[in-house]
């Protein structure tokens, strides 16, 4: 059975320190949602509350149609996996497997056929008799994962659990998950401080600061059109132009920063252009031209990038990045005009 995971409007304090603020959240049955964002945002607190193991000052946390918010943890039937991997260092590897299930009252020749099972599923078969000291880091998490599995659980939450792994067995790892979380369907909510990571691995992607999601979508989404400048920011865009209007003729607007770099841009190929707003693009979304219609630079350092070259771009509004065609190198100190290619540029509002 598959369920939907629905946190609304939560809250938490840890004494008199407000750590997460009217936080809403749903992950549809079968979605793997993560929580991405910088340490100390928030993510491990929002697991902890979805757990049982935190109260929150206000909000609601269901599951299906299951009320979790006053239930004790024991009673919530969560799949947990952590980064150290809590695995119990005096049980088998079998019998940490099989330890969910005991709890459940399920006879002792069950029990020891479904662990073997989920055994084989994340590749240990023939390691069920060894203690967890016997084992890599890369078995210990896969053993965590079967003792989180076998349990059918209607969702499963992870903390980092590809933190203590090194590069290579971190992205198979990442593969190992979400193709057996695919394969069972189950509802998945996955915590995570690496961008990559979260993007591989997520149907939808939160972004966490400071206690509150500033976007949830898909990668792809997150990835061209971030909602925010903070999510911008966080998704790479080098360039953050903020502007104001200054004249409108039909579709045509022409705005100024602060400093007195002027542009005029076309709501139909922008769309609509507030008073106030922050361009903001990567450095392929400025295009370094001779001329045309767009921000009048001096043109600083040049980089070879294989597919074009990219320039350090003086303008009187600050500093950018912009990117020019290989044709046609540019001298340092040349001047030159930095045309925004639409399809890669936001218009974002700067009040959120
Ligand atoms: N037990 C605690 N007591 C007091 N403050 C805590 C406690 N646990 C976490 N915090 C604080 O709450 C904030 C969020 O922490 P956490 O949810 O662990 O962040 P993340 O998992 O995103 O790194 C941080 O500022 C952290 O210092
Ligand atoms: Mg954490």
């Amino acid at each position: 059975m598959t369920v939907s995971l629905t946190i609304q409007s939560i809250s938490a304090h840890y004494g008199k320190t407000a750590v997460l603020q009217d936080l809403s959240l749903s992950v549809a049955a079968g979605e793997l949602v993560s929580l991405l964002g910088s340490s100390g945002c928030g993510k491990t607190t929002t697991l902890r509350l979805v757990a049982g193991f935190l109260q929150p000052t206000s909000g609601s946390i269901k599951l299906g149609d299951r009320d979790l918010t006053t239930l004790p943890a024991h009673a919530r039937d969560i799949g947990l996996v952590f980064q150290n991997y809590a695995l119990f260092p005096h049980l088998t590897v079998l019998e940490n497997v099989a330890f969910g299930l005991k709890q459940r009252g399920i006879a002792t020749q069950e029990r020891r056929q479904k662990a073997a099972a989920m055994l084989e599923r994340v590749g240990l078969s023939g390691l069920g008799d060894r203690l967890p000291s016997a084992l890599s880091g890369g078995q210990k998490q896969r053993v965590a994962l079967a003792r989180a599995l076998v349990i059918e659980p209607p969702l499963l939450m992870f903390d980092e659990p590809l933190s203590n792994l090194d590069a290579k067995l971190r992205v198979d790892m990442r593969v190992e998950i979400r193709q057996l979380q695919r394969a069972n369907g189950t509802t998945s909510l996955y915590v995570t401080h690496d961008q990559e990571e979260a993007f591989s691995i997520s149907d939808r992607v939160a972004i966490m600061n400071a206690g509150r999601i500033m976007q949830l979508d898909t990668p792809e989404v997150l990835y061209r059109k971030p909602a925010n400048a903070f999510v911008a920011r966080f998704v790479g865009f080098e360039n953050l132009l903020p502007l104001q209007v200054v004249a409108r003729d039909g579709a045509l607007v022409t705005a100024e920063g602060a400093g007195g770099a002027k542009i005029t841009l076309s709501q139909d190929d922008f769309g609509p252009v507030p008073d106030d707003f922050i361009l903001g693009c990567r450095a392929d979304g400025l295009s370094v031209r001779h001329e045309g219609n767009g921000l009048p630079a001096t043109l600083g350092m040049r980089t070879y990038l294989g597919r074009a070259y990219q320039y350090q771009c003086a303008t009187p509004s600050g500093d950018l990045v912009a990117n020019g065609a290989l044709s046609e190198p540019l001298a340092a100190g040349s001047a030159a005009t930095l045309v925004p290619v639409p399809e890669q540029c936001c218009i974002l509002n700067p009040q959120r």
